[in-house]
């Protein structure tokens, strides 16, 4: 038996009834474009409504996570996966939870105890110490030193708002080497695979966390990692859930998995996702917008790399493909094969129109490569003619011409984040979009984060960020509420700055030289290798996609509005300009 069938038949037998899968196109949720965990379809039932098939519920659930899209090609990443979930509405909490949870580990997948892990909520200065998971976990046979504890990993919300709560997670070890005795959370040896959530609390739009009216169970287990983990392989592709979909590529391209794995893993992946959008019955198209042109990229994507492979991408291989993905999930999700024609449709359609477009594409290049190509002729044939700066390069290569690669990728980051931002409908880590009015915000905030740290503290970093036409918000580390002296200073200073018509400027350098320079940034490593920095006078340097003002006194009177608490040790001050 399967790992989705003996998880639905445990918990079926512990009293769960089994409810389908929602459609991955969320039907009543209009914040995200697929449904991204088992739980967001049941989020109304989480918090409260009575859900029709009883207060214990499990299932497997299509879940969608695009903002990877551009990492699927190593050995972990998938955009779509299923996701095992069990559910207490208010019926059983911790003890059972962990319970079954360690039976189901540890009797149906036969997992010797000491391959296990936990980590539970460390504790802080609202939550204290799950010192009743560390219990139960001891008293069931888990040692103490393999029983971890943090704070900021045992803490799970699916967004800023709404149900939340602290977690024990469970990981593997996945090794032939001596198991460790005491189980450290960075060594890699240890991997995930499910993560309990004692979903207790909401928070509202202020961060503020009060009780939800019950105490309820959140589980999650993604199959893919965990089918992959029990085998031992540390390449979820060579484990038995994708081996027939690497074979049949092999078969279509006369070539080997060894030696091509990036190629053969955006495939899989996308020939699979592709499929499940397709066939939901939303009736998504590719188009360019929303889940439109999600579904437009993975198939693009997917053909790019099928030409890597040499694969006649006038043939129907992707429509092969899809039949052995519908085949292989019919029994699963009845839509595949009640759909299937229209997802045959769709790839055939949208392979065709690519088609002409590289056609076009190659036209054009024929014009303008007499020369150099420099960025911006490098973005135009990306841009217009869906041509991958991959392709620019190797013809350029061929004509012995030179492709400005590096400024293609910094107009291409910036591109990529506006795109994501309108796809997904809403802000992601504070980028602004490109209204006057956000620009002006998005300047604002860049000073805000240089003013914090000399009104403050030197150590304070951004956090998050959000920005619409009506005000920013900006969360920072700081281990206190600002005093009204430090909130006025800031703002003073930052207007000091405004005042002063500051020149904004913008240059593009390496991730080192930039990290070097002292440029202040979020998440490097979410970085391209070539990064825009934008300076402001000599008072801010921050890693940044852009766009920003020219010249500080565009932004206007910058005025706070709130200062308060998001978690423990992140503040939120909240501003507009007038
Ligand atoms: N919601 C949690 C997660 O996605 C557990 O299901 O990990």
């Amino acid at each position: 038996m399967n790992l989705k069938d003996k998880y639905i038949e445990f918990f079926v037998s512990k009293g769960h009834v089994q409810i389908p899968s929602a459609p991955i196109v969320p039907e009543n949720d209009p914040s995200v474009l697929f449904n991204t965990a088992g739980m967001q379809p049941l989020i109304p039932y989480l918090m409260g409504q009575k859900h029709p098939l009883g207060d214990m519920l499990c299932d497997y659930q299509k879940c969608m996570r695009t903002t990877d899209l551009d990492e699927v090609g190593d050995k972990t990443h998938h955009t779509f996966f299923e996701m095992l979930g069990n559910w207490s509405l208010g019926a059983y909490f911790k003890k059972e939870s962990i319970t079954w949870s360690f039976e189901f580990l540890t009797k149906a997948l036969e997992i010797p105890v000491n391959r296990l892990g936990v980590t539970v909520f460390g504790g802080d200065d609202k939550v204290p110490f799950d010192k009743e998971a560390h219990d139960l976990w001891l008293n069931l046979g888990i040692s103490e030193g393999h029983i971890a504890s943090t704070v900021e990993d045992n803490f799970w919300a699916a967004g800023e708002t709404g149900p939340c709560g602290t977690d024990t997670e469970i990981f593997y070890f996945r090794s032939e080497d001596e198991i460790p005795e005491v189980f450290d959370t960075e060594d890699e040896r240890w991997v995930e695979i499910w993560n309990n959530v004692f979903m207790e609390f909401i928070r509202d739009e202020n961060g503020n966390i009060s009780y939800l009216p019950k105490k309820n169970i959140d589980t999650g287990m993604g199959v893919e990692r965990v089918v992959a983990v029990l085998e031992g392989k540390t390449d979820n592709y060579t484990s038995s859930l994708w081996i027939d979909v690497i074979k049949k590529i092999e078969e279509i391209s006369g070539k080997k998995y060894e030696g091509n794995e990036k190629a053969f893993r955006i495939i899989a992946d996308h020939i699979r996702t592709a499929t499940f959008i397709a066939a939901d019955n939303a009736g998504i198209k590719p188009s360019n917008k929303d889940q439109g042109y999600i579904l437009r990229r993975l198939i693009r994507r997917m053909i790019r790399y099928a030409k890597k492979l040499d694969i006649d991408v006038n043939s129907d291989f992707d429509i092969e493909l899809a039949k052995l993905i519908i085949d292989k999930y019919k029994s699963y999700y009845e839509e595949l094969d009640k759909n299937k024609e229209v997802v045959f449709e769709v790839l055939t359609n949208e392979k065709v129109k690519f088609n002409r477009t590289l056609e076009k594409g190659l036209k054009e290049f024929e014009k303008v490569s007499n020369k150099d190509i420099d960025a911006d002729t490098a973005f135009h044939l990306y841009d217009t003619f869906g041509f991958p700066i991959e392709l620019t390069m190797e013809l350029g290569e061929e004509k012995g011409i030179k492709v400005d690669y590096a400024g293609f990728k910094s107009k291409f980051k910036a591109h990529q984040e506006l795109s994501r931002i309108s796809s997904e409908g809403k802000f992601k880590g504070g980028l602004a979009g490109n209204s006057e009015i956000e620009t002006r915000y998005h300047t604002a905030t860049h000073l805000l984060n240089a003013a914090l740290k000399i009104t403050v503290s030197k150590d304070v970093h951004q956090r998050g960020s959000n920005i619409n036409e009506e005000r920013m918000r900006f969360d920072f580390n700081c281990d206190h509420k600002l005093t009204d002296e430090e909130i006025k200073n800031t703002e003073d200073l930052v207007n000091k700055w405004i005042d002063e018509d500051l020149t904004v400027t913008k240059e593009e350098m390496t991730k080192e030289e930039a990290i070097n320079s002292g440029a202040e940034c979020m998440f490097i490593e979410k970085y391209p290798d070539i990064v825009t920095v934008y300076s402001i006078g000599d008072v801010s340097k921050e890693l940044c996609g852009g766009p920003h003002v020219s010249h500080t006194k565009e932004i206007g009177k910058f005025k706070i509005t709130k200062e308060e608490s998001v978690s423990s040790g992140i503040r939120r001050i909240k501003a507009i300009i007038e």
